[in-house]
């Protein structure tokens, strides 16, 4: 089990505590969570997923209805924030005060949430601060929009993972399809775009590839070719 409640603030990590770090970074929908959580499992390391943090964030702001602008109410509810991602049976559950959000969390519109509450910069202080202490507990395979570039830019293998908008838009399409839920190609393929213009053009820490990042498309690669891609890519390293 692995999870964390009212961290204090950690001092920068040292270089030893990066060559067990891996990052992935990239678009919504580029395969990101599959291929993080099948390396991290291969590799035996825990499996980060700072995506799921943000939208728990974002759950916990839309039920207390609290304005971004009210900063002295923000940071009040970020101080009492209680969170924490269990490992269970090659899944990872994010428990939010104490209440299993896993499901709640995965939503188009959690993920339109989570997007706007990222950009403001008392939530992404408060969720960095937690992603440093994770990463310094162990080894971690770190998915999200600014791991190689802003929270573990000592890490070793760093890893961006792209496909167009459309293929993304298609999968994702696929997946909603498999759950029997009805979808509208063109609605999610502008969700998809929103989200990634939204994400990319922030001022704190946006969505883009570490100068150092290995660039993956995975347009034309299923996830088993991308996790055999990095796995071979951080042997030889
Ligand atoms: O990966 P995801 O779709 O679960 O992420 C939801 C949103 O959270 C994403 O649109 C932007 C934000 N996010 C972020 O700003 N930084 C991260 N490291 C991870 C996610």
């Amino acid at each position: 089990m692995s999870g964390w409640s009212n961290p204090l603030p950690q001092p920068w990590m040292n270089y030893a505590m990066a060559e067990n770090i891996v990052t992935i970074d990239g678009p919504s929908g580029a395969g990101k969570s599959t291929v993080s959580q099948m390396t991290a499992a291969k590799l035996n390391y825990t499996y980060l997923d700072t995506g799921a943090m943000y939208r728990a964030v974002g759950l916990k702001i839309e039920r207390a209805g609290i304005d971004l602008a009210d900063e002295s109410l923000l940071q009040a509810l970020l101080d009492g924030l209680d969170l924490s991602l269990v490992a269970e049976g090659g899944e990872t559950k994010v428990i939010l005060d104490r209440e299993d959000v896993s499901g709640a969390i995965r939503t188009a519109e959690m993920g339109m949430i989570a997007s706007r509450v990222s950009a403001n910069h008392l939530v992404r202080k408060k969720l960095t601060a937690l992603q440093h202490q994770l990463g310094r507990n162990g080894s971690v395979v770190a998915e999200g929009r600014d791991m190689g570039t802003v929270v573990f830019p000592d890490a070793k293998y760093k890893f961006y993972l792209d496909a167009s908008a459309e293929e993304r838009a298609r999968r994702r399409c696929q997946q909603l399809r498999e759950k029997g839920q009805e979808v509208n190609e063109r609605e999610i393929l502008a969700q998809i775009v929103k989200r990634d213009q939204d994400d990319s053009s922030r001022a704190l820490a946006p969505l883009k590839p570490a100068s150092d990042a290995i660039i993956v498309d995975s347009s034309k690669m299923n996830a088993d070719e991308v996790v055999a891609f990095m796995l071979r890519y951080i042997d030889e390293k």
